[in-house]
């Protein structure tokens, strides 16, 4: 079977990670006999310079023809002053909202190797998902302004219906089911009246899946047990708003916002559906960090979240569950032997901005953290 994927570089660090990525994706594909048919497209700022808007409609149609989109990341601060809907960030929500994308994955787990540059004082290990609502709430709302002058206002507005509360927590209920069994819906239901809707709603679906512990925490309480004891979370389940927040959060504590991918998908097809067989389902694919205009072009950036991003479209578009993994261990394996790009490093290796003596770790650039996750694909 053939599989298109569009790749969208987009800007700042965007294309220096979609290199390695896609060099693994290839690597991938000969090795197990796949065939990627990738075409490039233009979105967020890379599109307002060459067209003129953040999401030319040629882009969102090509991409509804991919099978899946690997995105890199979008936005600068060349077009930080242009209008709301003319921003590099409007295209991101135009392709999750376009291609039907409402439930975005965020896992976040301290891996071993990286214990070191975990801010956390009780580094316990951890291993939670973050199940974001991607395509409604705040984000979605009607927004607006009125008055003019020093008498203006500016509202923005959250709305949830049932049905948008009902399909993402059961991503998140199905997740749970193959995980911990354990659910966490994260709200403002003490305030907010569209949470207490989502409470409604998760009361009702937590009787279907008895199996799975449901609780629920206020959003503030979730961000201070986050650093208090980040190990009592299997998934989570939350509003837009709250998932963005939330989710960088809990990237700090797996060591660096570099290592984050993320999984934004539509009807998520579950093995028992499938029988197993080879199906796709369209998803899009990109870590969860930004373009970082500051560090792009320095050969710096941390590239694994993107690489990782691939590993993620392999097992939910293509139920590659094994060549997803080969990748994860990949990954693994590179950081086993003590590469780290500077974000990752342990702080004491960064201060010397060299390698300090007892400590195996190597600080290498982007270019050669991807070649050597590809040297282990390659060589296995
Ligand atoms: C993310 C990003 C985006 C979001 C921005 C760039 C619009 O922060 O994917 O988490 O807020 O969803
Ligand atoms: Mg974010």
């Amino acid at each position: 079977m053939n599989y298109s994927v569009a790749l969208i570089p987009g800007d700042g660090i965007g294309p220096e990670i979609m290199e390695p990525a896609v060099a693994v994706l290839e690597a991938v594909g000969d090795k197990h006999g796949h065939v990627f048919h990738t075409v490039e497209l233009d979105a967020g700022g890379a599109a307002i310079d060459k067209f003129g808007e953040p999401l030319p409609l040629d882009t969102l149609y090509a991409a509804q023809e991919c099978h899946a989109v690997l995105l890199a990341a979008v936005g600068g601060p060349q077009w930080e002053d242009l209008p709301g809907d003319m921003r590099p960030e409007r295209a991101l929500l135009g392709l999750r909202s376009g291609l039907g994308l409402f439930a975005n994955l965020r896992p976040a787990h301290l891996i071993p190797q990286l214990r070191a540059a975990c801010p956390l004082k009780n580094d316990s290990l951890f291993d939670m998902l973050i199940v974001r609502e991607l395509t409604g709430g705040l984000y979605f709302g009607k927004r607006g302004r009125f008055g003019e002058g020093q008498g203006a206002s500016a509202f923005d507005t959250e709305t949830y219906s049932i049905e948008e509360i009902e399909r993402v927590l059961r991503v998140g209920y199905e997740a749970a089911m193959k995980r911990r069994k354990k659910l966490t819906l994260v709200d403002k239901a003490n305030v907010l009246e569209s949470s207490r809707l989502w409470r409604e709603v998760a009361t009702k679906m937590a009787k279907e899946y008895e199996a799975v512990e449901t609780d629920f925490l206020y959003v503030d309480n979730a961000a201070m047990q986050l650093v208090r004891a980040p190990a009592r979370f299997d998934v989570l389940v939350t509003s837009n708003l709250f998932g963005d927040i939330l989710s960088d959060e809990a990237s700090v504590l797996t060591g660096s916002i570099g290592m984050l991918p993320s999984a934004s998908l539509g009807v998520v097809s579950t093995s028992s559906t499938t029988g197993g067989e080879p199906n796709t389902s369209m998803g899009m694919y990109e870590p969860i960090h930004g373009s970082a205009p500051d560090i792009a072009g320095k050969n710096i950036a941390n590239p694994l979240a993107m690489i990782l991003s691939v590993a993620m479209m392999l097992r939910y578009s293509f139920n590659m569950e094994k060549e997803a993994q080969e990748i994860e261990a990949a990954v693994n394996k590179v950081l086993d032997s003590g590469l780290r790009t500077a974000d990752i490093a342990s702080r004491e290796v960064v201060s010397t901005s060299s390698t300090t003596e007892g400590s195996s770790e190597q600080i290498v650039g982007t270019k050669e953290m991807g070649k050597a996750v590809l040297r282990v694909i390659e060589n296995v």
